[in-house]
């Protein structure tokens, strides 16, 4: 008889990290991996940020302790995530509406968030765009919260659908939750202009639902606070939400495994009675934060010059990804494509939605070691000018499969 492990099946390979794996293991010299969302300069390095450097050189030398952080984490860490948020003159802050725990990674925060959706709203179901994170589906059922989806992209135009948004949301039930990307979409680089952030968060108070929004990229759409407007348009109109944010990307502290959670609600009461859940949430998970990735940011953002150096670096790494789009549609272009890809020029953040088929992203892996998630999402982040002639050959050969 089978014992009990013998039992178990196979798990299938992750859509996203399960490409990385695969890219480890390719043996080709000039394999190029555009999956998983990790920036690269413009030698195909992921660097450590020099304000990061010198904050850990600081931190190291004046460290005294490695005992316990309290469940939401270091309350500096917080009050920086709020700021970065909504600004501290905002009411939400200086009203204590918002409260904001540390988490390891924006994908905990979205953990904490569904286990308290789940507990304080055990009916709840979650809408998520059409298409989102590969992930997103996984981290919410893993907690017993069902998902849907409502339509988001416009194929045909390569652009939102906003006809198609609003009239879906129209339709759910109130106290459900609907997930909205602050910027940056992922997977499309697509996001709402202000007045459709206006026209999407209307139909969203009227019809009783409550936003989550997943904050992963503040910073690589058009800056800090460019970035957090649709943010700031959804705070003029509902009164209670909570965000999911991620440093992994804008720090490029991926592996430090730092986040945050903030719940915002009308006033500070119920505040401070859904961080209570939250915490209790956070405690029975992984019980409290890990310390370094936390400490780093809040070391640059509490020292003026730190923080000068770390949005000149954000800034780099904006400009380099934006340059690469336009480079990329026209190398594409210039190799005899035939179709146009300048609306990638367009889209906002780390990834662009390409268009290319499924059979297309296999040929290219197939063939040419060139890695890219199934739905045709490509990390503009990890083309360089040294992949971009093979990268834009590889393309064109396959385009007509
Ligand atoms: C991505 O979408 O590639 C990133 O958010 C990394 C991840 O964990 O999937």
């Amino acid at each position: 008889m089978a014992t009990m492990f013998e039992q178990v099946p196979q798990a299938p390979a992750d859509p996203i990290l399960g490409l990385t794996e695969a890219f480890q293991k390719d043996a080709h010299p000039s394999k190029i991996n555009l999956s998983v969302g990790v920036y690269k300069d413009e030698h195909g390095a992921t660097p450590i940020l020099k304000c990061v450097r010198e904050a850990e050189r600081r931190l190291l030398e004046n460290e005294t302790t490695k005992s316990y952080l309290g469940i939401d984490g270091f309350p500096e860490f917080q009050q920086h995530v709020k700021c970065l948020l909504f600004g501290a003159e905002h009411e939400i802050v200086t009203r204590s509406r918002a409260a904001t725990v540390q988490t390891p990674g924006g994908t905990a925060a979205l953990r904490v968030a569904a286990d308290f959706i789940k507990q304080q709203f055990p009916s709840a179901r979650i809408w998520l765009s059409n298409p989102t994170w590969a992930n997103h589906p996984n981290v919410f059922r893993a907690a017993g919260v069902a998902t849907e989806t409502y339509p988001y992209f416009d194929a045909a135009g390569n652009g939102l659908d906003i006809a198609a948004i609003t009239s879906a949301l129209s339709n759910i039930p109130a106290g459900d939750v609907v997930l909205l990307h602050a910027c940056c979409h992922n997977p499309t680089g697509v996001d709402p202009t202000l007045d459709q952030w206006r026209e999407i968060t209307s139909v969203i108070v009227d019809k009783g639902l409550l936003p989550l929004v997943d904050f992963a990229y503040q910073g690589f759409g058009a800056g800090l606070s460019e970035d957090a407007a649709g943010l700031g348009v959804l705070a003029d109109l509902a009164s209670e939400f909570i965000v999911c944010s991620s440093f992994s990307k804008n720090f490029g502290l991926y592996c430090e495994r730092v986040g945050a959670l903030t719940v915002v609600a009308a006033e500070a009461q119920a505040t401070e009675s859904s961080f209570g859940q939250v915490k209790s949430c956070v405690r029975a998970n992984y019980s409290n934060p890990p310390a370094h990735g936390a400490a780093i940011v809040d070391t640059v953002l509490s020292d003026a010059e730190l923080r000068d150096i770390w949005q000149e670096e954000l800034g780099g790494m904006r400009v380099r990804i934006n340059g690469m789009r336009t480079l990329f549609a026209k190398t594409v272009q210039s190799k005899g494509a035939n179709r146009d890809f300048s609306f990638m020029q367009d889209q906002r953040g780390m990834f662009s939605f390409s268009g290319l088929t499924v059979q297309q992203v296999d040929a290219l892996r197939e063939k040419y070691s060139i890695y890219i998630v199934r739905s045709g999402r490509v990390n503009i982040a990890g083309i360089t000018p040294d992949n971009l002639d093979r990268l834009c050959e590889a393309i064109v050969d396959v385009l007509d499969r």
